[in-house]
């Protein structure tokens, strides 16, 4: 089988590499493609129709170092007919104004060029201030994890969250047949 999903993570202190590594066990060794930011180019986002995106957030609401390296890049890619799903984690008692706030940053741009973001995640029971990656006041754009303090809850959520993902990743699919 040809991978026919992306998931492209960038960590500065191992921490979103480390879940990277949880994640992947959820999927069949064919079906995913694993790159680090720090080796992405633009054509690896042409290569598939579905993304998983991961990313650590860092210095009061700045995108993992490699994230932003690759940003001006990223702002120019189209994702129109890409289904892309956000991951990111993030310290809501240290950082509690700009809790995952790498998510949110991504988040818009990817709607800005057309994309559709699939794995919102209820904010019920963090306890942070303010974030970017706010969808509205009771779901983030994606899976938002705290190492820092609740890496005890982080192997159930990846969990639901893989489930969830898995879920729509397979009705758009089934669509696109239809359509097809
Ligand atoms: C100097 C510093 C700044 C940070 N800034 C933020 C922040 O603005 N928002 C946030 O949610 N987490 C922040 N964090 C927490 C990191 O995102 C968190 O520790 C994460 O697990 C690191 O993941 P990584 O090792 O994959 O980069 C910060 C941590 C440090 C040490």
């Amino acid at each position: 089988m040809n991978p026919y999903i992306g998931i492209f993570y960038g960590s500065d202190t191992g921490c979103t590499e480390e879940v990277t590594h949880e994640l992947v066990e959820y999927w069949e060794s064919g079906e995913v493609k694993v790159i680090e930011c720090n080796q992405l180019t633009k054509a690896d986002f042409k290569e598939f129709d579905f993304l998983i995106l991961g990313l650590s957030t860092w210095y009061d609401g700045d995108l993992q170092s490699d994230w932003e390296d690759f940003f001006d890049d990223f702002k120019t890619i189209d994702f129109t007919g890409k289904t892309v799903a956000i991951y990111g984690l993030g310290d809501q008692i240290g950082y509690g104004e700009y809790f995952v706030d790498g998510i949110g940053i991504l988040a818009e741009e990817i709607l800005n060029n057309g994309g559709h973001i699939i794995g919102e995640w209820s904010t019920k029971g963090y306890d942070f201030s303010e974030s970017k990656a706010l969808k509205n006041k009771d779901f983030f754009y994606g899976l938002a994890l705290d190492e820092d303090n609740e890496s005890d809850l982080t192997a159930n959520r990846l969990e639901t969250w893989v489930t969830a993902i898995k879920k729509e990743i397979e009705e758009i699919k089934d669509k696109n047949l239809v359509k097809a």
